[in-house]
């Protein structure tokens, strides 16, 4: 606030008073109009006048806003003032009025008029404001706080003394210019639908003749949530099971927006401010995830949601499988692949496109027939696993047929007929005997996985007589085989010895449908010096009969003989057994000097003719050497010697193990689970 000095104001104002002159009536000059006085409270002020004095004094009245204030005929008389300005004005001598101390009250419009006899009567009008200097200006708003885009904001302010000529606003130091946005309007500036850049520095310049002043006030736009920016880090489409990630989020505002978290619409604390960590993630975890942002000041909110997923992949790996669906030709094909967040989805693209399960799937196919040797594939969709598994499904093929037998507690020959083959999925197996079902005969029951026929109680004297058949089947087709079993024998045989001459091995083969439940090995010769075969007959006897040194389990197919003298002539052969009935023994093979070829070996090769004599031999020869048997039980091996030279003639030599001991490969049948438990054969003396 400035004040203008006393001698200023004088020579601006008190000097410059402007002098009206009012012409005789001859003049043709006219007053001059309506004219300013600004003066400051508590001064003395002049409203003067001139007029042409002529022959008659002339009458001077002032007016008021309408209402006389004082009276004079010039020169004569006191000078008649309105009571109520009787202390503050006078009249001067030549008409001109005088305030003295001024108040702001003063301020009005003043008219003179001057009447003169001959003249016509005159006027002038004054307009005096009284300005007081000012003081203690205030800037006040409202509402309180502006917001953007509410309504409108209002800046105006307040003097405790002294009234603006004139009122300047500016803003960051520009004056503003009545318009569209800004309104201003007395005492008042008004910003219409404030904005976020109107935020700044408003100033008010007041003026008066007498004193001028800036006041400022800073205010701030408030504005926001704006948008928010809402990110998840790493950026990825899902998550898997035990990962971290962060959230964070913000936006613009002022003030700066406040950040929560919600999860599921639940909230969630976050010890970071626009943060938050999942460390560990489980699939629990999941799901709709919202910023929550709010400017404390003006309670607006604003909402950001981002979607979660936490993946977890099923545990282990697929498994496809087919099935035979019971009582029709059609295949079931399988997959599967349970748990995992979200479910693995599975599909058979061979099979068709467009059906597709989860964690599970079954597909029927009527007509399979064209799918044999197939491969299948079930495709694997998991967000966190791509893969597949397969699965071809194989008609019945090479059908195996094996016998096998064991004695049971009682005694009993118990026999097991096997019919494995290789089909996908497992082929179920019927069996028959001699064109009757199994199953109405005693004594026999099929495996669970019908792949095995057991025969309780069999009758070794019939063996030979009856023909089993099984077939195998699966929805891609069926194999047949017959089976004859028959008794115990022996294919061929064949004898190694070590360089030395005291150890030998003895190898044999069974034919594939023989019952067999055990070996004799059996030796004739001197003594052995090895004490771990035990032979208790006299020397004599031994040199001229078979002695029975081993007994051999059914899968045997091998036996070792130490302590031979070198020196001397030994004779082996193999006895099959089929619980106490013996069979056929093997050809005798021998050792020593004088034997077949020196230490070599005497073997029976089994060529396929010989195979079909052995099988002829079998079944033809044993049953007439058990009837025999059965009759004349001194009679052991009723063979007759034909048959004993055919089973020779065949023989072939095998080669001759030089040194140390070389097993043949293993030609022994797949051995199947047997029903009943197996007993060493006895080591009946013979
Ligand atoms: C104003 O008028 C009063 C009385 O008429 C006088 O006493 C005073 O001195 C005057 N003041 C000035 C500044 O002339
Ligand atoms: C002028 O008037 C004011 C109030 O109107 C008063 O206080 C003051 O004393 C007066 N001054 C003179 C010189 O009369
Ligand atoms: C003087 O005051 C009157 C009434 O208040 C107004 O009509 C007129 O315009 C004013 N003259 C000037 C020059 O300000
Ligand atoms: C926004 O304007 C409305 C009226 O226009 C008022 O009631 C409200 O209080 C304003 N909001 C704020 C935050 O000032
Ligand atoms: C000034 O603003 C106040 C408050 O907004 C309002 O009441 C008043 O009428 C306004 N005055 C003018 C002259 O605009
Ligand atoms: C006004 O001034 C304030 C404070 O210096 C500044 O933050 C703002 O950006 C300015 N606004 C404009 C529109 O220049
Ligand atoms: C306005 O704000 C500025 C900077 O923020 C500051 O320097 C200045 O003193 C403030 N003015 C007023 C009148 O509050
Ligand atoms: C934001 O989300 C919270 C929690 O879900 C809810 O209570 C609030 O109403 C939402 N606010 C807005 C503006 O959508
Ligand atoms: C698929 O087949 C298997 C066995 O046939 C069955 O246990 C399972 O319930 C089937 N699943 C569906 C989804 O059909
Ligand atoms: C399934 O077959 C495909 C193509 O023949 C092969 O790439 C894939 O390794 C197989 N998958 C399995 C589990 O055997
Ligand atoms: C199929 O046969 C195999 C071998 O005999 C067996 O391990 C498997 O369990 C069988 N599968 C079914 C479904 O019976
Ligand atoms: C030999 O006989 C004895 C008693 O007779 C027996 O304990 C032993 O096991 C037999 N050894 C062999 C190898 O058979």
């Amino acid at each position: 606030m400035f004040i203008l000095n006393s001698v200023d104001f004088h020579h601006t104002y008190f000097g410059l008073l402007l002098i009206f002159l009012i012409r005789g009536c001859e003049s043709s000059v006219k007053p001059i109009g309506p004219s300013l006085f600004k003066a400051l409270v508590g001064t003395n002020v002049s409203l003067a006048i001139t007029y042409t004095s002529q022959n008659a004094p002339p009458q001077v009245s002032w007016w008021k806003d309408g209402v006389s204030i004082a009276h004079w005929t010039v020169g004569i008389g006191e000078p008649q003032i309105a009571s109520r300005y009787k202390d503050v004005l006078s009249v001067e001598d030549d008409g001109s009025l005088t305030f003295s101390n001024l108040t702001l009250d003063y301020t009005g419009t003043y008219e003179v008029i001057v009447v003169q006899v001959m003249s016509e009567e005159r006027r002038a009008l004054f307009n005096l404001t009284v300005y007081d200097i000012i003081e203690k200006v205030s800037l006040h708003t409202w509402p309180n706080d502006a917001v953007e885009g509410n309504g409108t904001f209002t800046l105006y302010y307040i003097t405790a003394k002294g009234e603006a000529e004139e009122v300047q606003w500016f803003f960051n130091g520009t004056e503003l210019q009545h318009g569209s946005h800004y309104s201003v309007s007395g005492k008042n500036l008004s910003i219409i639908h404030p904005r976020r850049t109107d935020t700044g520095l408003y100033s008010v310049t007041l003026k008066n003749p007498f004193s001028f002043g800036t006041y400022s006030r800073n205010v701030t736009v408030l504005y926001g949530p704006d948008q928010p920016m809402l990110d998840v880090s790493p950026t990825k489409d899902f998550f898997v099971l035990g990962e971290s990630l962060w959230f964070s989020c913000g936006a613009q505002g002022e003030p700066v927006p406040a950040v929560s978290w919600a999860f599921m619409a639940q909230a969630v604390p976050s010890a970071q401010p626009g943060a938050l960590h999942i460390a560990n993630a489980q699939t629990s975890q999941s799901g709709v995830y919202t910023c929550m942002l709010i400017n404390t000041q003006t309670g607006a909110q604003l909402n950001k949601s981002v979607t979660v997923n936490i993946y977890k992949s099923p545990a282990g790996s697929p498994v496809c499988s087919v099935h035979a669906v019971d009582e029709s030709a059609a295949l079931q094909y399988h997959c599967q692949w349970p748990g995992g967040t979200p479910g693995a989805q599975l599909s058979f693209p061979t099979l068709n496109t467009s059906s597709a399960g989860i964690g599970e799937l079954n597909m029927t196919v009527d007509n399979p027939q064209g799918l044999d040797g197939t491969e299948v594939a079930c495709v694997v969709h998991h967000p966190v696993y791509q893969g597949q598994c397969n699965i071809t499904a194989r008609k019945t093929a090479g059908l195996l047929p094996s016998v096998s037998a064991a004695v049971n507690e009682n005694g009993k020959l118990l026999v097991t007929i096997g019919c494995v083959t290789e089909a996908i999925p497992n082929a179920t197996v019927t069996w028959s005997m001699s064109g009757e079902d199994v199953s109405s005969l005693s004594d026999h029951e099929v495996s669970m996985d019908t792949t095995w026929l057991h025969i309780g109680n069999f009758n070794i004297i019939t063996a030979g007589l009856h023909t089993y058949k099984c077939t195998a089947a699966n929805p891609l087709g069926r194999q047949s085989s017959d089976i004859i079993p028959t008794g115990p024998a022996i294919s061929e045989a064949s004898l190694s010895s070590n360089e030395e001459g005291t150890v030998i091995m003895l190898f044999w083969e069974v034919p594939s449908m023989a019952i067999v439940t055990g070996f004799d090995i059996q030796m004739k010769g001197p003594d052995l010096s090895d004490p771990s075969t035990n032979i208790t007959v006299s020397q004599s006897e031994r040199a001229k009969e078979y002695q029975t040194l081993q007994v051999r389990p059914a899968s045997s197919r091998s036996a070792e003989i130490s302590g031979l003298d070198p020196k001397a002539r030994y004779h082996f052969r193999v006895i099959p057994m089929a619980g106490q009935s013996a069979g056929e023994p093997s050809e005798p093979l021998s050792t020593g000097p004088g034997g077949l070829s020196g230490p070599a070996i005497a073997g029976i090769a089994a060529g396929i003719p010989c195979s079909l004599l052995v099988l002829l031999v079998v079944c033809v020869v044993l049953p007439c050497v058990l009837y025999h048997k059965k009759r004349n039980s001194e009679a052991r091996y009723p063979v007759s010697r034909a048959v004993e030279k055919a089973v020779t003639t065949l023989s072939s030599p095998h080669h001759l193990l030089t040194s140390g001991l070389k097993l043949p490969p293993d030609y022994r049948l797949h051995q199947p689970p047997v029903a009943g438990h197996s007993r060493p054969m006895p080591s009946e003396p013979l």
